[in-house]
């Protein structure tokens, strides 16, 4: 039934991106090439669900401006991966089951790529905000948003998780730190986006925000695990990346099994916070996707 639904959720925001990509037969057509390779070359598709899970949880009426803010969330997260999997970052060949970008276009296309997707997701909203009819929450919305992307979200969370390759002793505070902008606040933003754009209150985006902070750290931590035991093929990337860089890692500063640990204890907390907030059959779909989350082996 979950699994039923995801399905069908992800088939959905397939067609937001088919919407709302670009491509051009111009001078630099390569450059949308390797923005839609990487683009629609799978994956979970969580970022944008996430959106219009929230939106739809309390009952946003104009469904056409959280499908742009979900399809660009989408972009911005194949950005980071794109970057993420560079030489000078990750050094991964393989991403959502294909060579990763700069493998297939080079290193200077995939660069350019990414900042692409970046900077196309912000045009694509603002292009739909010029049409909505709640511009006051599309700003806060974008706030938000952006926020989560530079130095005080991804970009900084990434810096950290550079500068802290090869290292020893590394204080828990660190790893914290790297998950929750690397990762964690990226999740959280997705959620509150589209609370944010229905119109919630100032309780019920907190509830979204606590529930996507215990998701989305239990979600890089099994991330971490994966990395570790989980099988190549079915996660689309490579194992042992984070060996290979000498990353630091829930698994390698606690070990796996107080890494799981940590995955059941803040999933369990997310779905007590949703649950307490909407209850059951409102939070219905968040509550089996924190479940299925933590199971997760891709
Ligand atoms: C991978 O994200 C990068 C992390 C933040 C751990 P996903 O696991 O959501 O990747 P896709 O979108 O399914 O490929
Ligand atoms: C990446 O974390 C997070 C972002 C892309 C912002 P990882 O480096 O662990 O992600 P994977 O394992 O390559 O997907
Ligand atoms: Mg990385
Ligand atoms: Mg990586
Ligand atoms: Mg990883």
């Amino acid at each position: 039934m979950f699994k039923e639904d995801l399905q069908k959720r992800i088939e959905h925001v397939e067609e937001l991106l088919r919407k709302y990509s670009v491509t051009k037969d111009n001078e630099a057509k390569i450059l949308f090439e390797a923005m839609n390779y990487s683009l629609f070359a799978g994956g979970k598709r969580l970022r944008p669900i996430m959106v219009l899970e929230a939106f739809n949880l309390l009952n946003g009426d104009e469904s056409f401006i959280a499908e742009a803010f979900a399809a660009s969330t989408e972009m911005i997260h194949t950005f980071s991966l794109i970057h993420d999997d560079l030489p000078a970052m990750d050094n991964d060949d393989y991403r959502r089951g294909k060579p990763t970008n700069h493998k297939v276009y080079g290193d200077g296309i995939a660069v350019l790529a990414g900042d692409s997707l970046l900077n196309y997701a912000y045009e694509n909203i603002i292009a739909n905000i010029k049409k909505s009819n709640y511009k006051d929450r599309c700003l806060e919305a974008m706030a938000v948003l952006t926020n989560a992307i530079g130095p005080f979200g991804i970009m900084g969370g990434q810096t950290a998780d550079l500068i802290n390759e090869n290292k020893k002793d590394v204080e828990i505070s660190t790893l914290k730190f790297i998950h929750e902008y690397k990762t964690t606040i990226f999740i959280r933003a997705c959620l509150k986006v589209g609370a944010i754009l229905a119109g919630a209150n100032n309780q019920q985006v907190e509830a979204l925000d606590k529930y996507g902070h215990n998701i989305g750290f239990a979600f890089q931590i099994q991330d971490d695990i994966l990395d570790v035991v989980g099988n190549s093929e079915e996660l689309g990337k490579p194992v042992g990346s984070d060996q290979k860089n000498d990353k630091t890692t829930y698994v390698k500063l606690l070990g796996l099994d107080e890494s799981k640990e940590e995955v059941k204890t803040l999933t369990n907390e997310a779905i007590k916070i949703i649950l307490d907030e909407f209850g059951r059959d409102k939070a219905k779909f968040l509550i089996d996707l924190a479940e299925y989350l933590k199971n997760r082996t891709k």
